[in-house]
């Protein structure tokens, strides 16, 4: 029997979930890949029936409340979606036997740390939505099946889905005016690349909470600026502060100032490097090009 004899993917409509999906056809894996329409993961009848029809031995939960800046104002849905539904994965992989591989986020550090975070830093969220994703790390945890994985990444981006590069190119492309903060210090992680490697930990049977990202660091105006150079739209962008943007969107959830991952014992397990993040934009733009966004 092998871990990838039955494989669910929950929130599959997603842009990892795509990700994963293609990654997965690659390999020949069939997946059954479910959304919200079909398993509501806040809701334990729909766990029960999604665990008795498809029997996962592997289930992906790729389902997330992701729009930072609204979590803000839907504590309880986030908390619900990204925290109390992951425990009730949890405990069904636990009482099934199956293994559960979850994602979190860069969002559960506060961004005062002065070197690539390792998954041991102390954690300490400062918006509502890296607080519901660490009690999702919680509630996981404290049902925990005999094996999971949580992988922390950040900044992701990738085919079918609304991501940062696309709008700045989509909004480059209108001549609207852009203007990025520049003081906010990150590593963009490509999905394809984030799916690949989360692969690669299944089949190597690790476990635990592991930091997957794309290699090397940024800031968001960089990132917006390579952006546009990788698909070649020649517009301006200007560099901001968090607090002049804070100052005028005062609602928006804080983030933290740098969140970029230690991968090196993702890098050690596998022996080979994750790929540096301009690298991946620029497949990411070529791939665009090829099949559209
Ligand atoms: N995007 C980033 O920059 C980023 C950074 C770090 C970590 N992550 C993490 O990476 C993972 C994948 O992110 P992503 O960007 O691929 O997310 P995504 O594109 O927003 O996909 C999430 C999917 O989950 C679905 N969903 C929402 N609530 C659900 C529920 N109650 N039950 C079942 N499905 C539900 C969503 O449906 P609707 O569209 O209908 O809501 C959507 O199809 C998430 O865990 C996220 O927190 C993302």
């Amino acid at each position: 029997m092998s871990i990838f004899d039955s494989i669910v993917i929950t929130g599959g409509y997603g842009m990892l979930a795509n990700a994963l999906l293609r990654k997965l056809a690659q390999r020949r894996l069939s997946v059954h890949a479910v959304d919200r329409d079909v398993c509501d993961i806040t809701r334990e009848s729909d766990v029960d029936s999604l665990f008795q029809s498809a029997r996962p031995t592997l289930l992906i939960n790729c389902a997330a409340h992701t729009k930072v800046d609204q979590c803000e104002d839907q504590v309880d849905a986030a908390n619900a979606i990204n925290g109390t539904g992951v425990g009730l994965l949890a405990a069904a992989c636990k009482k099934s036997g199956a293994m559960l591989v979850h994602f979190s986020t860069d969002f559960v550090f506060d961004g005062q740390g002065k070197r690539p975070y390792r998954s041991d830093d102390p954690v300490g969220p400062v918006s509502a939505y890296g607080r519901s994703k660490l009690l999702g790390e919680q509630k996981l945890q404290e049902n925990a099946p005999d094996k999971w994985l949580i992988l922390r990444t950040a900044w992701l981006y990738g085919r079918n889905g609304p991501n940062f590069p696309r709008t700045i190119v989509e909004r480059g492309k209108a001549g609207q005016p852009l203007k990025v903060v520049d003081d906010q210090v990150g590593s963009p992680t490509y999905t394809e690349d984030l799916a690949a490697a989360t692969l690669e930990l299944v089949e190597l049977q690790k476990s635990g909470i592991w930091h997957l990202s794309n290699s090397g660091q940024t800031s968001w105006f960089e990132f917006a600026r390579a952006a546009l150079e990788e698909f070649g739209v020649k517009a301006e962008v200007a560099p901001t502060t968090t607090a002049q943007w804070l100052a005028i969107r005062p609602k928006q959830a804080r983030r933290p100032a740098y969140s970029v991952l230690n991968v090196s014992p993702f890098e050690k397990a596998t022996g080979h490097p994750m790929r540096p993040w301009r690298e991946a934009l620029r497949d990411y733009a070529r791939a665009v090009k090829q099949d559209g966004f």
